[in-house]
This record gives structure tokens, sequence and C-alpha cells, in this order.
């Protein structure tokens, strides 16, 4: 079976956050299942200086208004294509905004690009392959099945769609709906349009043949106006085409037992060794150890993820002998807020601004505890790092954090099964509430190691997931006409 995946960031070439991560794994998972995905990504310029043989495979004279090319090029184990497009992508900073840490003002243009490009390989623009079904994910790729339902060709193909994050959906002004080279019915409430703008992943959800999300919850969630972000009403009429799988993670790229960016390798059967990774941890942040627990955070600084919660709980992590290390960059109040604590409290809480993959191993590795206070949290990633590193994730009860973690309570402590602490309400309160009891949790060195080492079991892995994918996309092949 062949499988186009559509995304805007795929590790290890671009990455600004979990979505990456599951579009640079999932391929990999689903080989072993006789699955074979390729991978549609914008040619940003650090992406076409890391491919090594890219060559041409087709000209797009006229992607919505601009000379292209698609490139076929193998990285790290990843069929990809991508798409050389200068007017769109050769520009400084990240994925979707400039140095300035603005959105690029044609972002609209910039990714409905890539679905329509997309589209034109289902559509047979590789002479030498064409996708059975096509995979598109989040708002930026979401368009993928509106240019399908809309051509000749690909109204045949079927295709899905997964949500990693309701909170962004591609909605801009509706004089935008002219550059999209969508006929005009398109701008309707079973295509594009969105209360009276157009609504790029409105027009995903509307359709996409299946759509999926991260995690069960979320999917629950999804119907709840509280999360759903105003497409609750849509999912709910396709409720019986949406479906929750939770992302795994890739088991070679974090492996305690195998892992190149941490100072020292260990397993389930000698955690002594992360201790050799505390010390590494505590220099490198300007800690001061005093043996009590070291929390961290590895995230971006947004209100989803409750960073405020953090900012206010510092003071209480370090008047309780704790210590805290974060890594991460956001919301520049946020920002504010964490080093001010940081300078409240030299030697016991630290802040690193910035996006740093090689320190995020050493925290899972050096950590005892993993902070992860989210508002919502689709699925959640680093809580599954954590996990696999015995840094116990503390997390809010919601979303995937919901779903992969087993809260300490009496009965699941009795059953050795608890792998981290999870609170609710999701608020300050419940928050702090989390973290006093992981501070009696962590005293208790036996009860620790325990909880660590039914972390350290959890299967975090894809496989599950993977056979999951792969029966939904058996389902679709039996629906095509
Ligand atoms: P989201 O995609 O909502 O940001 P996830 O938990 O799914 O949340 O994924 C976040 C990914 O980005 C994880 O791989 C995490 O380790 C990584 N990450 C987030 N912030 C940073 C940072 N400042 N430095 C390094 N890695 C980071
Ligand atoms: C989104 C979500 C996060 C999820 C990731 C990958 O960024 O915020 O919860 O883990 O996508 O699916």
């Amino acid at each position: 079976m062949n499988i186009l995946s559509v995304a805007s960031e795929v590790f290890p070439l671009i990455k600004t956050g979990g979505l990456a991560d599951v579009a640079g794994a999932l391929p990999l998972a689903l080989a072993p299942l006789g699955i074979a995905m390729r991978t549609i990504l914008p040619g940003y310029p650090s992406v076409l200086a890391q491919l090594k043989d890219a060559h041409k495979i087709a000209d797009l004279p006229d992607l919505l208004g601009a000379p292209a090319s698609i490139l076929k090029a193998r990285h790290a184990g990843l069929d990809l294509y991508v798409i050389d497009c200068a007017t769109f992508y050769d520009r400084p900073g990240g994925p979707y905004a400039g140095p300035d840490g603005r959105d690029h003002d044609d972002n609209w243009r910039r990714f409905a690009a890539l679905a329509k490009a997309a589209s034109e390989i289902a559509n047979g623009a590789d002479p030498s392959w064409r996708p059975d079904i096509v995979h598109a994910h989040d708002w930026q790729a979401a368009l993928t099945p509106v240019y399908l339902k809309y051509s000749p060709a690909g109204a045949t193909t079927p295709s899905m769609l997964t949500i990693h994050n309701i909170a962004f959906q591609g909605q801009f002004a509706p004089t935008v709906f002219g550059g999209l080279q969508l006929p005009p019915e398109a701008f309707a409430v079973d295509g594009i349009e969105y209360y009276g703008d157009v609504g790029f992943l409105k027009g995903g959800c509307r359709t996409a043949w299946q759509l999926t999300t991260v995690s069960p919850t979320y999917a629950e969630e999804l119907l709840d106006p509280q999360f759903g972000m105003g497409l609750e009403g849509l999912i709910a009429e396709r409720v019986s085409e949406l479906a929750g799988i939770v992302n795994g993670i890739d088991d070679k790229i974090w492996d305690p037992e195998n892992d190149a960016l941490i100072a020292a390798p260990f397993n389930a059967g000698n955690l002594k060794r992360r201790g050799e990774n505390r010390k590494a941890l505590v220099k490198a942040f300007g800690l001061e150890d005093n043996g009590g627990p070291l929390f961290c955070v590895i995230s971006r600084l947004t209100w989803q993820k409750g960073i405020d919660m953090i900012a206010r709980a510092a003071d209480f992590i370090a008047a309780h002998g704790g210590m805290l290390a974060v890594l991460g960059n956001g919301d520049p109040g946020l920002e504010y807020s964490l080093t001010s604590a940081a300078e409240r409290h030299p030697g016991r809480i630290s802040v690193r601004i910035g996006y740093d993959e090689p320190l995020s191993h050493l925290m899972q590795a050096g950590a005892d505890a993993i902070l992860i206070p989210s508002r919502f949290e689709p699925c959640g990633l680093t809580q599954l790092y954590g996990l696999r590193y015995g840094c116990i994730p503390v997390v809010a009860r919601t979303g995937g954090l919901n779903d992969t973690i087993i809260d300490a309570n009496g009965a699941a402590l009795a059953a050795k099964a608890a792998t981290g602490v999870q609170f609710s309400p999701v608020n300050a309160h419940g928050f702090m509430q989390a973290l006093r009891r992981t501070f009696r949790l962590f005293a208790d060195q036996k009860t620790w190691l325990q909880i660590q080492k039914a972390a350290m079991k959890s299967d975090v892995t894809w496989a599950a997931s993977a056979t999951q994918y792969s029966s939904h996309y058996q389902k679709l092949l039996a629906r095509v006409p």
C-alpha cells in the first residue's frame, strides 16, 4: 500500500514541535506492516541544504502563481518529496514566521501550495509512484482533501486528516479565496467557507474521508466547545469517522541505553547511573544540587502548556527544597515570569530560553520529574520521553496526558502500576497539590524507584498505533468506488 503523508515539518529535517516527531516516525513504524509512506514537505532553505541526492521529478510552472518543482530525495530512512519554490519558501526564519517571530502574511498561500502539490502527486505528477491514500496533518496540509475533492481525477483518492492541535486552524480573510485556484463552489459550507472566512482546517474536516486525532481522550474532548474551538459541531457530525490514535515515539532516537546526547547511558536495571546525567544537567543549568527533586520543563512557553502555572509554582518548588530547570521559548510575558523566578532563586531555578534538542535529551535523562500542566494536550510527547527515561511525568489530566500516564494513587501504587502523577481540575491549585504529592513520593525513594521502573516499562513505541493506522487505511481502501 502506498501512502502520501503531507506535513509542514518532519523530524530530523525541520521541527518546531511534536508534529515533526510524528511525521518523521510514522513512516518508519508503518514500513514493517508493508506500508510505503512517502512524505511531501516544503523546501525551506534548511531542508534543501540537508538533502544529498535530491533530483527533480516534476515541474509545477504555476503552483498558486509561482514557479515550482518537486524534488525526490531520501533522508534518514524517509522517502521525501520536497517542494522547491523560492517564492514561497526561500526566506529566513522558521517554517511559519520570519526572524522577528511574526507569521508570514502569505502563509495561506505557502501552505495551500503544499496541499496543492500533494494533490498533484496524488493525481500522477510522479509517473513512477502514485499513492493509494493521502494522509494530511494539521491545518497547513488540510487543503489536500479539498483540492482532491475538486479535481476530477482526485475525487476517488481516499484521504485522512489528522488533527494534532485544533487551536491552530488556518483561518484567513475571504479575499484569499481567489488565490487558491479552487472552483467557486468550494467557498461553501460543505467546502472551506468558515463563518464568512476561509478555513483550512475546517475545509479538511469537511472533506477528508477519515478524521483522526492523536489520542482517544482528545477525540472526546473535540466534541466539547471548551476544546473544539468552534469546530465541535462539524466534528460531532462526523464523529463516526473520527478516531483517536495515541502517538508513539521513535525508540531509536529516544533510547536511554543508546543515547549519544546524554552523559551516561542507563536502563531500568541500573538507574543509579542517572546520577551522572543529573550532575551534568545541574552543571549545564548552573544549579546547586541539594539532593531534592530536580524538576524539568521542556516546552513551548504558551498558555496551552500552562506555563503560567509553572511560573507560579517556582517559589513553592524552591521553598520545599526542589530544583527546576526550564528549557523553552514562546510568549515573551511567560518567558519574563520564568526568568524573574530564576532571578529570585539562583541555584534553585534556572531557565534556558531557546530551542535545544540535545539538551532536551540530557534533561529527560537527568531530571527526576517533568512538569506538564497543559490546559489541553492533544497527545503530548515529552511525557512519553519522560516515561522512557524514568523522568516521572507530573501532568494535567487532559488529552493524551490522560491516556498515557497512570496516576500514582493508592490502588495503582499497590498494583505497582503507577507511572506518574496526574491532576485535575487543571488549575494552579490542582497543580500545587500534585507537586506536594510528588515531593512526598520522592521522599520515599523505594516507591519512587518503583514508579520509575513501571514508567520505563510502559509501551511508548509506535507498534500498537501503527497497527491502528494500518487498519484505518485498509478500511479507506475498501471504500474506494
Ligand atoms: P507540541 O507539539 O504541542 O509543542 P509535544 O509534546 O507533542 O508538544 O512535542 C513537543 C516536541 O518539541 C518534543 O519533542 C519536545 O521535546 C520538543 N521541544 C519543545 N520545546 C523544546 C525546546 N525548547 N528545546 C528542545 N526541544 C523542545
Ligand atoms: C500537537 C499537540 C501535541 C501533540 C503533537 C503531535 O503539537 O499540541 O499534543 O503531541 O501535536 O501529535
